[in-house]
């Protein structure tokens, strides 16, 4: 049994980080009598001076339900470089955070992050050091895990923007386009657009194109319905071409949307205005299940740790967590199933994904 355990978030937040944090430490404290530090700002708490809290259950009571996380994220530290599209890991930092979890007395880790932060994770691994990887993303696109904490909550507030597009969409006889998160998956836009009454939902898995989209909107004006609420996927690309990028130094999405926006307009003259959700969708409270969901994670996390598990990670699979190897959990993104049940239903009730051929079926 360890002493101490460490804990650390990287990467973007999402819904529910606090959620497991609490989660760890009334576990390892309660359960195992273990001492849990918080390391502050991902992996670079671990170096230099070192930035650490104490948790105790008394300093997590009341984070249930707080958004962000606590110990503070971040997104690109000094563990990794890309180098030529492929992460490279340097071997210094790793040393370094090493030899201060030593003077710590940090024993073991438990790692909240995405792919990214997850593959540092297992480079601590690699060199014997104990580790167990929690997964946390908006875009739910981890192939290991059916779900990621914080996508159901993105789901939550992506629908509620879309129920308030309806109304002012249908007042002015609009087309509203909502852009939503997701990377390059369309997680996100598909269960939103099902759950917000889209009637068009462009995603990166389905590439469109703007005849089907206008073609579209024009049928719906013919049958009397003289608005259109269109949800994209910031990933979300024409047939043949390419993601639009805010930032293109930083790989950063964004920007579909407007084009998205500014093409049906011209295309069927009709007036369409554009919203990007952005980090609206990653901010505040975490919805219920994203507490619940996060809370098992957490717990799932120190007795897997405890029971003499490392390098793996929690992950939900058939509604319960199981544990799966850290390399494996890293190596696939999961995209929608194009033939999948979701878009067949979605398809079933009249919603188009602006591909080629279907506005002239
Ligand atoms: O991976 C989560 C996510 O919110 C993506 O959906 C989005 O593309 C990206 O992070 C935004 O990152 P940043 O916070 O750096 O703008």
């Amino acid at each position: 049994m360890y002493k101490q355990i460490g804990i650390l978030t990287g990467g973007g937040d999402a819904p529910g980080l606090n959620a497991v944090i609490r989660a760890v430490v009334r576990t390892a404290v309660g359960e195992f009598g273990m001492k849990v530090t918080g390391i502050e700002d991902s992996f670079e708490g671990i170096l230099g001076e070192t930035h650490t809290m104490s948790l105790t259950p008394k300093t997590v009571s009341g984070i249930l339900p707080r958004g962000g996380t606590i110990l503070g994220t971040r997104n690109r530290g000094s563990f990794a470089q890309m180098i030529d599209g492929k992460p490279f890991f340097p071997e210094l930092p790793i040393s370094e955070a090493l030899a201060n979890l030593d003077i710590l007395g940090i024993e073991a880790l438990i790692v909240l992050g995405g792919e990214g932060t997850l593959a540092i994770a297992e480079q601590f691994h690699k060199r014997g050091f104990p580790i167990i990887g929690v997964p946390k993303t908006i875009d739910n696109d981890l192939a290991a895990t059916e779900l990621t904490f914080g996508f159901m909550t993105a789901i939550d507030v992506a629908t509620e923007a879309l129920d308030r597009l309806h109304t002012t969409a249908a007042s002015h006889d609009r087309v509203m386009v909502l852009e939503v998160m997701g990377r390059n998956t369309g997680w996100i836009a598909l269960h939103a657009g099902l759950a917000g009454s889209a009637d068009i939902i462009l995603i990166p898995e389905i590439p469109f194109s703007f005849e089907s989209v206008a073609e579209k909107v024009l049928a719906r004006e013919r049958a009397g319905s003289r608005f259109t609420n269109i949800v994209v996927a910031e990933g979300a690309t024409e047939v043949g071409g390419e993601e639009i990028y805010s930032d293109t130094q930083n790989l950063r999405l964004g920007g579909v949307g407007e084009h998205v926006t500014r093409e049906v307009g011209r295309l069927t003259g009709k007036e369409s205005r554009c919203v990007v959700l952005g980090h609206l969708q990653r901010g505040g409270s975490p919805n219920a299940f994203d507490r619940m969901l996060g809370t098992n994670f957490g717990a799932c996390a120190v007795r897997a740790l405890v029971s003499g598990e490392t390098g793996k990670m929690v992950a939900l699979q058939a509604g319960t967590i199981v544990t799966v190897p850290l390399s494996e959990a890293c190596a696939n993104t999961k995209t929608v199933p194009v033939d999948g049940q979701l878009v067949r239903s979605a398809r079933d009730i009249g919603i188009s994904f602006g591909a080629p051929l279907e506005g002239k079926g």
